[in-house]
């Protein structure tokens, strides 16, 4: 009989706790098409907004006349500034501690602005009507290159603040001048850099670059004029802002809003800020009394919502000749296009850019970042990053590669030289940052045994000899990259949003019959926080992950949160649910101890039940816990079995990675194949590997894109030339590579279950891994760096520039 006893591995894995590859729970209502996006509500009597939009990139407004837009059969109203100003929200607040308009007031600053919003009882009316709208322009001229923005006789984007000397973040050097940031010691790099024996410098640009979620973002706002309630449905990557930005902005009572997030069809940073199309679908609510839906088209979500990167950084190292780094020079101009809507934690307008040390042992570094003022979108967001953290991985990862190639040293080798070595944990940084655990030679080795690198490099070189003489036209490179994130923002005495402390919330419900729900502040856009939270709940409470259920996207029920983006959410919403299943936990020790008439500390926990020391045979499982809960509690204890805990991290958690990337570059048409890309990531503690491996073939893949082929660029006029899915590189299967995936695990010390994030890891690797392979590819030639995009076009550019098509 014994036998049939399951043993305490057996019961461990019924609950499909930690570790274990659990089926996507989310995933039963999407493959059968029953998921609940913003578009899929109708509400009685709900019109439809659709914005007119600037055909110019810089122009003053002469005069707009609706009158043609609103003799519109089906037109309602129509919203532009000069509505909006009655109301006082023609202008709104943005996340960096700037100003933004709502609709065009006076001029527009960058194209596809939005100038009027017509609201009427169909779609296509109101997008038919929006072309009626018209706006008498006078053309303004231009700058849409950020390094040309603090000229002397460059355009004046923001005539608001033209005169002021002092932005959110200091002092402003000139009228296109956003702020200037700077982190590290000056002094030191400086005198580090006198003295250096090998230097490099070089100007490495990220080109901005949209997150282009697949569902463009939308809400439906819904005021209730008797109750003086705002129901808010949206696309929200971070509900409870929204609610709180709301309440500030529009005066009605933060408990009187109710934000709802339903599903979301992929995020990725864009559907974090505020948008006009928010603000005027509330305006429009109120003004008609009933529902108003705005959805964006893909143009405008590529050429509006918030773009990424577009830093531009001088880079510079400085080396010992026998290859140990020694100080790291870094001045970026930052662009922010017409408004600073950047989503950054207030205290830091370049994000966490100082992270640019990576993963070696820099004993000094300076960076100094400017934004500027362009005629282009406003946004500035973490496109599947923390906070510019992927711009600074391209820019060291492309200059430890550069610095290599001057020593005459191979790339990875001169990496594990300089890599922080495991002893040197908890490791601070030249830039202060405390790195909480790595292993990073382990990863490396592991990472050059797994691709065989040294038989890759005698490939290459076999390859190399080929080419020189003329028997092939192609050429193979390697790229190698290691990368250190920093996510899970954040601790409050580093991060806020607009003051709001980033910390984050769990709260837990356990039912009588020992199944529970969760709630909490993030919300999942495709990453299966619904399966991986219960299993989180599964292992701390011993209860089948099947019997939790986990909700978010709610701010009337979860407790306030920040929301989910920078891989925030593992870092800082799991630990507050590790933290609140041990609450309930210590209750629950409690009742077993009465129940089973021994102190609470003769009680072991073994699993899903707590036994009695020394005589196993005597336990309560959490079940029969949950039950006595709720009817047999000891006398003076309150009855129920729910937690809440907000979480503030002691510190950011700091997930690494080493990926090796193999391309053949064809030198006559400038076609590249990624023959193979091997990503080994270390994410501390591994809750789900299944859908960790899922995250890390979807960051490689839009790695893959943004490396290979992304751009949001404008001609010299601001025309956006690529605003649409025909002019922008959005992978398919079809151009997609496959993915090797690997992984160590260094759990984080500091953070209760030892996980780290995972989410944007391959992002921040894979971009300079894709890179460093195509420029490794043409090192031999003499090359030292091709900027990104690396497209058919620029690769065989970069070959024609080196004299090949001779
Ligand atoms: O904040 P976001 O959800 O984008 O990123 P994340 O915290 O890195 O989590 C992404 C997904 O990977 C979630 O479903 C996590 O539960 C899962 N994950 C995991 O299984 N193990 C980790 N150590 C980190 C994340």
């Amino acid at each position: 009989m014994n036998d049939q006893i399951p043993t305490s591995a057996q019961r461990a894995e019924a609950l499909q706790g930690m570790g274990c590859k659990r089926k996507r729970v989310e995933d039963v209502r999407f493959v059968q098409g029953k998921g609940n996006y913003v578009d899929d509500l109708k509400l009685p009597g709900m019109l439809y907004g659709d914005f007119m939009r600037s055909p110019h990139a810089h122009a003053r407004i002469k005069k707009i006349d609706t009158a043609k837009a609103a003799a519109v059969p089906g037109v309602v109203a129509v919203l532009t500034a000069e509505t909006l100003k009655t109301v006082n929200l023609a202008w709104m607040p943005t996340l960096a501690g700037d100003v933004q308009m709502v609709l065009a007031d006076g001029k527009v600053l960058f194209q596809n602005q939005e100038v009027a919003f017509v609201i009427a009882e169909e779609r296509y009316v109101a997008a038919d009507a929006a072309d009626l709208v018209e706006v008498e322009y006078e053309a303004l001229p231009v700058n849409v290159d950020p390094l040309k923005a603090m000229a002397q006789d460059a355009p004046v984007i923001r005539e608001d603040i033209k005169d002021k000397t002092e932005g959110a973040h200091g002092k402003r050097k000139h009228y296109n001048h956003v702020f200037n940031w700077q982190a590290g010691d000056k002094a030191a790099t400086d005198a580090a850099f006198a003295n250096a024996e090998v230097t490099i410098k070089e100007f490495i640009v990220y080109p901005r670059v949209h997150p282009c979620p697949l569902e463009t973002c939308q809400c439906v706002a819904s005021f209730d004029k008797i109750k003086g309630e705002l129901t808010l449905w949206g696309t929200f990557q971070a509900p409870h802002v929204i609610r709180t930005v709301a309440a500030l902005i529009s005066k009605i009572p933060e408990h009187k809003i109710h934000v709802i997030a339903p599903d979301i069809g992929g995020g990725f940073g864009n559907k974090v800020g505020a948008y006009s199309g928010y603000i005027c679908a509330i305006v429009a609510s109120i003004v008609t009394g009933r529902p108003v839906k705005w959805t964006e088209d893909r143009i405008e979500n590529l050429s509006t919502t918030a773009f990424a990167r577009d830093f531009h950084m001088e880079m510079q190292i400085a080396c010992t000749r026998d290859g140990r780094v020694t100080a790291l020079r870094c001045y970026t101009i930052a662009d922010h296009g017409a408004f600073d809507a950047c989503a950054n934690a207030s205290k830091w307008p370049a994000g966490l850019f100082s992270i640019i040390t990576g993963s070696y042992d820099f004993p000094a570094a300076h960076v100094s970042v400017d934004g500027v003022y362009t005629n282009k979108a406003p946004g500035g967001v973490a496109y599947r990053c923390s906070f510019r953290v992927t711009e600074a991985a391209y820019c060291i990862e492309r200059a430890m590669d550069i610095m290599a190639q001057k020593l005459g040293m191979d790339p990875a080798e001169f990496r594990m030289k300089n890599l922080i070595r495991r002893e040197q944990f908890p490791y601070t940084s030249a830039m202060g940052w405390q790195y909480d655990s790595g292993d990073y030679h382990t990863a490396m080795t592991k990472a050059m045994e797994s691709v065989n690198y040294k038989k890759l490099r005698e490939e290459q070189k076999a390859k190399q000899a080929a080419f020189a003489r003329g028997q092939t036209r192609e050429l193979m490179g390697i790229g190698v990259a290691f990368f250190t994130e920093i996510v899970g923002a954040g601790p409050s005495r580093n991060c806020d949003i607009l003051g709001i402390a980033m910390f984050d919330s769990a709260e837990i419900r356990i039912h009588p019959t020992g199944t529970g729900i969760c709630r909490l502040g993030t919300k999942s856009q495709g990453q299966g926080h619904e399966t991986t939270y219960a299993q989180i709940i599964a292992t701390e409470l011993g209860l089948a992950a099947d019997n939790i259920a986990v909700e978010e996207g709610n701010t009337d029920t979860a407790p306030y949160g920040l929301g989910t983006y920078g891989s925030r959410s593992t870092p800082v919403s799991g630990a507050a649910t590790a933290m609140a299943c041990r609450k309930i936990k210590a209750k629950a020790q409690m009742i077993a101890a009465y129940m089973l008439e021994v102190h609470d500390d003769d009680l072991d926990w073994d699993v899903d039940r707590f036994r009695v020391k020394g005589n196993p045979e005597r336990f309560k499982t959490m079940t029969e816990l949950a039950w006595a809960a709720y009817h047999e509690v000891p006398p003076g204890m309150e009855p129920g079995l729910e937690a809440v805990n907000y979480y503030d991290p002691p510190n950011f958690t700091f997930p690494f990675g080493a990926y090796i990337c193999v391309v053949d570059v064809d030198v006559d048409t400038g076609m590249t194949k990624i023959r193979r890309f091997y990503a080994l990531d270390d994410c501390g503690t591994r809750i789900n590997p299944m859908i960790i491996e899922g995250q890390v073939h979807g960051g490689l893949t839009e790695a893959f894109g943004i490396a290979m082929g992304q751009e949001i660029h404008y001609d010299p006029e601001g025309n956006v030339t690529t605003a649409s899915f025909m002019d922008y590189f959005l992978p398919t299967a079809v151009e997609t590579p496959k993915w090797e995936t690997d992984w160590t695990t260094t759990p984080s010390p500091h953070h209760p279950i030892g996980a780290k994030g995972v989410g944007e890891s391959p992002n921040v690797g894979g971009v300079p891994c894709f890179s460093n392979a195509v420029n490794d590819a043409f090192k031999f030639l003499g090359s030292t760096h091709i900027q990104m995009p690396h497209d058919h076009w620029r690769t065989w550019a970069a070959a024609d520039k080196l004299g090949l098509h001779q």
